[in-house]
C-alpha cells in the first residue's frame, strides 16, 4: 500500500473501509487469474510503477503466466493505447522476471525438476541462496524437510541477496519486508510470504520444480 493510501486509511477509516469492501466484493465472482489480470491492467492504466510491480508479482504467484499477462495487456489496447503498453513492458523487462524470458527469445520449456547440487553442503538448520537455471532460490535445510523459496520479494520482485540473511531472518533491501527463512512467512512490514517451490530428494539430490 502506498504512503498516500495509508494516510487516507488513517485519516478517513470509514470511507476507505467502504472503498476496500467495494473492491473486494467486485471480484468475488471472478476466478483468481482473471481478477489478477484485471488488477494488472488497472495499474497500467493508472501508470503506477509501484502498483504494477506489486500486482504483477501477485498475478504470477497466483498462476498467471507471462504470456497471459502480455495477452491481457494487448487485449486492453483500446483502453490503454500503445504508449501505456510500451511503458508497462519497459517496467516488466526491468524486473528481469524469468516468466517473461520468452520476450528475449529464450526457448520455452515445460516446467520440470531441476537439480540443486549446491544444496548438498547446507548444514541442517541453515539457509543458503543458490542460483539454478536462470533463477535464484533460498534453500532451507530443516530438521524434517527441505524448503525452497524464490529469491524474488513478493512485494515488488526485488531479487533478495544472500547478504539479506541474518540469523533466521531475510530482510528485503528495498522496503524492508522481513521473512522467516525457514517457513517463508512474512514476519514484518508486509503481508505476503515468499513464493515456495515444490522440492524433493531424488537419488540423494535435492531437486526443485518450476
Ligand atoms: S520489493 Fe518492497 S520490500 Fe521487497
Amino acid at each position: 500500500m502506498s504512503d498516500a493510501l495509508k494516510f487516507l486509511v488513517q485519516a478517513r477509516p470509514e470511507a476507505m473501509g467502504h472503498y476496500f469492501s467495494f473492491l473486494k466484493d467486485c471480484g468475488t465472482r471472478l476466478d483468481p487469474k482473471t481478477r489478477n489480470l484485471i488488477s494488472v491492467i488497472t495499474k497500467v492504466h493508472a501508470q503506477t510503477e509501484r502498483g504494477l510491480r506489486q500486482y504483477l508479482v501477485r498475478a504470477l504467484r497466483e498462476g498467471c503466466s507471462g504470456e497471459e499477462i502480455l495477452d491481457a495487456l494487448l487485449m486492453a489496447f483500446p483502453a490503454l493505447g500503445l504508449a501505456k503498453i510500451v511503458w508497462a513492458v519497459d517496467v516488466i523487462l526491468a524486473m528481469e522476471l524469468p516468466e517473461f524470458a520468452f520476450a528475449a527469445g529464450a526457448v520455452q520449456v515445460q516446467p520440470h525438476w531441476h537439480d540443486l547440487p549446491d544444496a548438498a553442503g547446507i548444514p541442517e538448520g541453515a539457509t543458503r541462496r543458490i542460483e539454478c537455471d536462470g533463477r535464484a532460490v533460498f534453500v532451507h535445510h530443516g530438521a524434517q524437510r527441505w524448503r525452497v523459496f524464490d529469491s524474488r520479494c513478493p512485494h515488488q520482485s526485488t531479487d533478495i541477496p544472500q547478504l539479506a540473511l541474518e540469523g533466521g531472518t531475510l530482510t528485503c533491501p528495498r522496503h524492508g519486508w522481513q521473512f522467516d527463512a525457514a517457513s517463508g512467512a512474512c514476519t514484518a512490514h508486509g503481508d505476503q510470504p515468499l513464493r515456495e517451490w515444490d522440492c524433493r530428494l531424488h537419488e540423494g539430490r535435492l531437486q526443485v520444480f518450476w
